[in-house]
């Protein structure tokens, strides 16, 4: 069986990068994927923004299908997932990340493939954090 294989993105935009450093979220990142050896596995990259500014810093992990590798035997098993139907791939859209919570993600949802359900909010619960401005 293949390994699973993720990208992770992170938000960029106004609010979550320049008034929440979303750059120093990119560096846990960095360094907890390096630090569990995943790096061959996991990619890193930026988005511009997720329009869910007022919940940031906000960080896409998203499990990407299995390659699909040349078997000896040709079997259902080989075949990739194909819509509505195959595995579910683990992919969560986490808000309100700091470089503690990076640690915990990575460890769950990468190196296991179990999303941190805790770290992620409904769209609709838009209430800002006390003394934060509105977006
Ligand atoms: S700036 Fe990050 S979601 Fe908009």
């Amino acid at each position: 069986m293949a390994e699973r294989r993720f990208r992770v993105i992170v938000c960029r935009g106004p609010e979550c990068g320049d008034k929440r450093d979303s750059r120093s979220i990119h560096a846990a990142f960095v360094a907890q994927i390096d630090a569990r050896g995943v790096g061959h596995r996991c990619e890193l990259d930026w988005q511009s923004c997720f329009g869910r500014c007022s919940q940031g810093p906000n960080v896409l992990v998203r499990e990407l299908p299995a390659a699909v590798q040349a078997p000896r035997r040709f079997a259902l098993a080989d075949l990739p997932p194909s819509r509505g139907g195959g595995p579910r791939l683990a992919t969560a859209l986490y808000n309100r990340l700091d470089p503690v919570k990076v640690v915990e993600v990575v460890a769950s949802h990468v190196v296991q493939g179990t999303v941190v359900g805790r770290f992620i909010e409904r769209p609709d619960a838009l209430v800002k954090p006390p003394g934060e401005p509105d977006v």
